[in-house]
């Protein structure tokens, strides 16, 4: 299945990192948001990104140019009707989800495939409530997505073997390595790493040590290249706290609460590095 046209839905940091790679390699884009200041602030930023990688001589102006016209920013879903893939990545919430994939699943013609880069959420669930569930897969990207290699492919109980199999070679058509993962809560990626970020929390909450300690501790002591509590704030702590609510509801296993201050600073709006403050302060 030849995939040359995408949208990709959500113009967030995983949005507009996965945007940008299917750009770059030659898939016409469509970015959307509901928040239309968010999709064209969305795309300086690629711009800007694209303009470093062009000083450090990793692009040329020509490819840069390319990138940027493939990029078309849209405020709805209506040009799912021309796509062969649509990725999804709206926040880590299963009703804003579920009211994305019914509305794509009425939009989008029968070839195309719907993926979700859901973070942690059942994806038999979320393609359940299409007419298309052995279209239905998730494709979840790591942040920040030019960067980091890796895919994970999570096979919902419909998915048909062609749908894994054109998402896995649309994958590695990006450059991306594709790992297959079975349909539970946080896949392998969040269950393992989230674990570690609430228990870096618990650390902080209990008064065992610092924020900088407890970073410090994993870059110094474990060659992690950045500490749990840094790179909560990069992720968001409302994504964090959402993962960490399915891995909890998920297993019945209490080993999964989430921490009491990683909800407090949820509450407060300290959402990490998008909103300025988080375990550390931004400018
Ligand atoms: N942040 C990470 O490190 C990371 C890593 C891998 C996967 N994910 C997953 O990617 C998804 C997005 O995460 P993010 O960090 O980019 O979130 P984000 O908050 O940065 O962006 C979400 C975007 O979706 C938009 N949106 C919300 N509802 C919408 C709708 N109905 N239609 C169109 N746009 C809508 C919002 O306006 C916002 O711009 C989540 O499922 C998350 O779990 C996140």
């Amino acid at each position: 299945m030849s995939i040359s046209t995408v949208m990709v839905v959500g113009a967030g940091q995983m949005g507009g990192g996965i945007a940008q790679v299917m750009a770059a390699a030659g898939r016409k884009v469509y970015l959307s948001d509901l928040d239309a200041a968010a999709v064209n602030k969305r795309i300086e930023f690629i711009d800007s990104i694209l303009t470093k990688d062009e000083a450090k001589g990793r692009i040329t102006a020509d490819e840069k140019a390319a990138t940027l016209g493939r990029l078309v920013p849209v405020t709805d879903l209506a040009a799912a009707a021309e796509c062969d893939l649509v990725v999804e990545a709206v926040a880590e919430l299963m009703d804003v989800k579920t009211a994305v994939f019914r509305e794509l699943d009425q939009l989008a013609p029968e070839r195309c495939i719907l993926a979700s880069n859901t973070s942690s959420l059942p994806i038999t669930s979320i393609a359940a409530v299409t007419n298309r569930p052995q279209k239905v897969i998730g494709m979840h990207f790591m942040n920040p997505v030019p960067v980091m290699k890796l895919v994970e492919l999570i096979r919902g109980l419909a998915t048909s073997e062609h749908t894994y199999q054109a998402v896995k070679a649309e994958a590695e058509a990006l450059g991306k390595t594709s790992v297959e993962v079975r349909d539970v809560p946080g896949f392998v990626s969040n269950r393992v790493l989230q674990m570690l970020i609430n228990e870096a929390i618990f650390c902080v909450y209990e008064g065992v040590a610092s924020v900088e300690d407890v970073d410090t501790v994993m870059k110094l002591g474990m060659n992690h290249p950045m500490g749990p509590l840094t790179l909560a704030d990069f992720i968001g702590l409302d994504t964090v706290l959402n993962i960490m609510e399915v891995l909890y509801e998920g297993f019945a296993d209490s080993k999964y609460r989430p921490c009491p201050l990683l909800r407090q600073y949820v509450q407060a709006g300290w959402l990490g590095k998008k909103s300025g403050r988080g375990f550390y302060q931004y400018s």
